[in-house]
């Protein structure tokens, strides 16, 4: 077992007891180098799973109860497969009942009984590198292989998803559950939020960093302000199937051109969004192109356009994401930066010369927390494989 297991596998007896087979799988952060907010329009984006894992130990039990324990919060949980009720509030628990209650529904509700789990890892929370998809998939993982059943990498992906859209009741795209079961090492994942297609795309991270800065900021205004750009993007979508000659599903259906053609038949703030969301896939587009080149100047260069189109046209930005994309830009050796995840704090995640990285942490040191009196959290990370399992 990978030791982040075994430290989760040793939670797990010191709190439950000795006893029975223990499974478990772990499953990483991610970030996304290019496409924001594409995901639910039905677009394409470039995540790359990072190494900051979330494993999870587990033991089946013979009976309907299932008890939980999460080292991070340390706190325990208990409950009851027969009372798997959606939560008011996004609970670190309730993403357990979500794949718990999901992986049910699939299954017809036989093969998975009581449980034993035990979580420990050291993806940032609440700091856009996808904490909420790496525990649904190393608890999804961690149970199926301790109930053996039959449910592989893309299946259990959609289960994550509808555990965190349907059960626990927060509106995202499909993005973070397929790149954290999906990504491998050393590549980037370039997937068609579509049909959900994917190919990797090598990434030599001899030749290129990633480093995530998590701003430690979290304005209120992320889970409104998510819903009202989806609300916005379809409102776009309506507005602009009136206009156009062939129907349109999404705003993937509509080029840069046809966008302009028609511009005078969406309201200002609309347009910009939609402007955002053609010219995004366009970028992520291009930036694999680029990526398959190892071009990582061209890369970059569509990094810090996609932060630009999401401050000026998405509106999705702070001032504490883009004064870190600002020190990024001014750094040499920093090929692009943009902020990943939902935005409005959270992550910038950039692209960084290996010889750059040392020089670019040196100057976020100093610029960020005078600037805003916070301290910031610096991952120089390696790209990694996505969720793995361990019998
Ligand atoms: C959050 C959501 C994702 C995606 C990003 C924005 O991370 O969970 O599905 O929409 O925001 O790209």
């Amino acid at each position: 077992m990978s030791e982040q297991l075994d430290r989760a596998a040793d939670e797990l007896v010191a709190q439950f007891g000795e006893g029975g087979r223990i499974v478990g799988a772990t499953a990483p952060g991610r970030v996304n180098l290019v496409g924001g907010h594409t995901d639910y329009n039905d677009g394409f984006v470039l995540p790359a799973a990072i190494d900051r894992r979330t494993a999870v130990a587990a033991r089946a039990r013979d009976d309907e109860t299932i008890r939980v324990y999460s080292a991070d919060f340390a706190e325990a949980a208990t409950f009851e497969l027969s009372k798997l009720d959606p939560p008011d509030a996004a609970e670190w628990v309730d993403y357990v009942k979500g794949v718990v209650a999901e992986l049910r529904a699939v299954d017809g509700g036989e093969a998975v009984r009581g449980a034993e789990l035990a979580i420990v890892g050291d993806v940032p929370r609440g700091a856009g590198l996808s904490s909420s998809a790496a525990l649904e998939l190393a608890v999804g993982g961690a149970l199926v292989t301790a109930f053996e059943l039959d449910v592989d990498r893309r299946s259990l992906a959609d289960l994550a998803w509808r555990a965190e859209t349907e059960f626990v009741g927060l509106d995202c795209g499909i993005m973070d559950q397929y790149a954290v079961a999906l990504c491998e090492a050393d590549a980037a994942l370039f997937l068609d939020c579509r049909d959900r297609s994917t190919e990797l795309v090598p990434f030599d991270g001899d030749r290129a960093r990633i480093v995530a800065v998590d701003t430690n900021v979290e304005h209120e205004l992320v889970d409104s302000a998510y819903n009202d750009r989806v609300r916005e993007c379809a409102r776009g979508v309506d507005l602009l199937d009136d206009r156009l000659d062939a129907e349109i599903g999404s705003l993937r259906d509509v080029s840069p051109a046809a966008l302009n053609a028609h511009a005078d038949a969406l309201p200002e703030t609309i347009r910009r969004r939609c402007r955002h969301v053609v010219s995004e896939n366009e970028r992520v587009r291009r930036a694999a192109a680029a990526l398959r080149e190892g071009d990582f100047t061209a890369v970059g260069e569509l990094m810090f356009d996609s932060h630009e189109s999401l401050r000026g046209d998405y509106e999705v930005s702070c001032a504490e994401l883009d004064l870190v994309v600002d020190v990024a830009r001014e750094t040499e050796g920093v090929y692009g930066a943009r902020l990943t995840g939902a935005g409005f704090g959270g992550s910038v995640v950039s692209l960084v010369a290996p010889e750059a990285v040392a020089e670019f942490e040196a100057a976020i040191r100093r610029e960020y927390p005078e600037r805003t009196g916070v301290e910031p959290d610096i991952y120089d990370c390696d790209v990694v494989g996505g969720y793995a399992v361990e019998r």
